[in-house]
């Protein structure tokens, strides 16, 4: 399962893509405006595309398919490799076709049932994003909506990718990979905490305090 990071700083960004276990990165207009209200749109995509370019999803805000149409043709001005992040509307369905036609990438954003994930599937979505946090802040199972619509994919064998979304906690990356999610999109605390063990601190503890030990257990042999 690949791991894509879900954020717009850059500071974060440049630090996981560092670590070199990161696929991509998937924007929306809340995680631009948290970084910066006035940020340049244009300017801050380009940025993160030029730090990992691998996959980055960047979300229209228009709800009409025109207008979605419209945006994803500027984004894709900006770097062809875009991949379009269009909500789970009738009307972005209708863009996500369109767009396929034309072998544009696009993600399907704002899921949360096994019925959207497959219209968005149908619509020719290349990816399809369930936001699992959402769902359980609402007190809904997000682990088993997400093992029925991975067990619809390997039943029909489907080319879309899923997307696991509002990822918020390390056990919510362990229930996608075994699923079978193809992608989880995490945030940059939830990924590092995720890369945390009391135990390997404390090993690395131990291993450097004998290593020091050792150093000077021969410099006395070496004084002597
Ligand atoms: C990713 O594509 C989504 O926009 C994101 O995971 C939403 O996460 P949130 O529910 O934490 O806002």
């Amino acid at each position: 399962m690949q791991i894509y990071l879900d954020s717009a700083n850059i500071q974060h960004i440049q630090q996981a893509a560092s670590w070199g276990i990161i696929d991509g990165v998937t924007t929306n207009p809340s995680l631009l405006a948290k970084e910066d209200p006035k940020v340049d749109v244009k300017q801050r995509i380009l940025e993160i595309h030029k730090m990992v370019g691998g996959h980055l999803s960047v979300e229209v805000i228009s709800t009409n398919t025109d207008g979605m149409l419209r945006e994803a043709e500027e984004i894709r001005s900006w770097f062809p490799e875009a991949t379009i992040k269009i909500p789970m509307l009738p009307a972005g369905l209708a863009a996500v076709k369109e767009l396929s036609k034309k072998n544009i990438p696009t993600n399907v954003t704002l899921i949360f049932s096994p019925i959207q994930a497959l219209a968005a599937n149908n619509a020719g979505a290349t990816y399809v994003s369930l936001f699992l946090g959402r769902l359980d802040d609402i007190g809904m199972n997000s682990a088993s909506i997400l093992e029925e619509v991975a067990n619809i994919w390997y039943v029909h064998n489907f080319e879309s990718k899923i997307i696991a979304a509002s990822i918020r906690n390390p056990l919510h990356i362990i229930q996608s990979a075994k699923v079978g999610a193809h992608i989880a999109t995490v945030p940059f605390d939830v990924l590092k905490k995720s890369l945390m063990h009391p135990l390997t601190d404390q090993g690395i503890d131990i291993f450097l305090k004998d290593y020091d030990r050792m150093q000077t257990e021969i410099q006395k042999i070496i004084t002597e």
